[in-house]
């Protein structure tokens, strides 16, 4: 190398040796009780000095390409936000149809490509497992921001650290958390159902129409924990004792009959009215978009939290990319 190289200008590195560095983000069963506090600690600083700094050079001259086959608002924006704030840039595609995915190009093909210009991958697809098929053709990390009815891990964490940051830290030990809605095809509460039974004394009560129950398979990974699991068609009976009411929109894209969409759609609505027989001390919950499943007025009650829950999402994701680049 000439010593006028430009090499030589360059002063910081990523930490080649750093647990997470290089890693993808796939499931959430990935992880176990350690990394969680870990990355919530990662997460509540990143809050922090956004908070006192707004933007900082952490991942500095990082590129990060968010590559959505499926519609998105927060999870692609809070990724690219993250990224931005931490001095980092983003290739972004959102419209798959004007890139070369149009024209018949395989995933791991724009997988390959994408490698060739960022440092890490963001992948929303529709089919189940397809974040795990990026991953394997990808040499760089792959973070799966919702495969199909699969998972969606990240959303999962700030989840969790929504409850931790809210209801205070290791307050999620001992929760009775009821998931409402659309259990079968909503990855969200797969991905949070898993995560949540890794905590001690937790109670998980299931709220939805007869065909749109959890699925088998994630009730027998969580039955496996111990965890107790009871499934409900209405929620009277479990909203004295929830700490958490997570609620979900029922997911109209995934029908394969739209007549069974038409039997289900408006099937529970959260008001204030229902929230009577509610804690004080407890929160509502939704990833959003909401489809009227939550009344607008119910909106400005202290325990409504899926707007501020948006917000930390924004803190995990920088956690998350600071992570898997060396940088935390
Ligand atoms: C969720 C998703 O895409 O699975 N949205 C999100 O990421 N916040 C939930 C949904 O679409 O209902």
């Amino acid at each position: 190398m000439p010593t006028n190289s430009l090499s030589q200008h360059l002063p910081f590195g990523e930490n080649k040796n750093a647990e997470w560095y290089g890693k993808d983000i796939i499931s959430v069963k990935q992880f176990n009780r350690n990394d969680l506090e870990y990355i919530f600690g990662v997460a509540h600083e990143m809050r922090g000095m956004v908070e006192r700094v707004g933007t900082f050079d952490l991942l500095k001259g990082k590129i990060l390409a968010n590559l959505f086959y499926e519609p998105s608002t927060r999870t692609s924006s809070s990724f690219t936000a993250a990224m931005e704030r931490l001095g980092g840039s983003v290739i972004p595609i959102n419209e798959v149809k004007y890139s070369s995915v149009s024209k018949g190009e395989s995933l791991p093909d724009t997988i390959r490509t994408l490698e060739c210009y960022a440092d890490v991958i963001v992948l929303r697809h529709p089919e189940t497992g397809s974040a795990a098929i990026a991953a394997k053709a990808a040499k760089k990390p792959v973070i799966n921001a919702g495969d199909g009815v699969g998972e969606h891990p990240t959303q999962a964490l700030l989840d969790v650290f929504t409850i931790y940051e809210e209801l205070g830290a290791g307050q999620v030990d001992g929760m009775t958390v009821t998931m409402l809605g659309d259990l079968k095809y909503g990855r969200t509460v797969h991905s949070l159902a898993r995560l949540l039974s890794m905590f001690t004394n937790i109670k998980l009560n299931y709220v939805s129409p007869e065909i749109l129950r959890m699925p088998k398979e994630v009730m027998d990974e969580i039955g496996e924990k111990k965890v107790p699991q009871a499934e409900f068609d209405t929620l009277e009976k479990v909203l004295p004792e929830t700490d958490v009411l997570y609620v979900t929109r029922v997911q109209k894209e995934r029908f394969e009959d739209p007549v069974d969409y038409e039997k289900v759609k408006g099937a529970y609505v959260i008001d204030p009215d229902i929230m009577k027989s509610a804690k004080q001390e407890m929160i509502v919950m939704h990833p959003l978009p909401r489809v009227g499943e939550i009344s607008t007025d119910f909106d400005d009650d202290p325990r409504a939290a899926y707007f501020r829950q948006m917000e930390y999402g924004l803190y995990v994701r920088m956690a998350l990319l600071a992570m898997v680049l060396g940088k935390a």
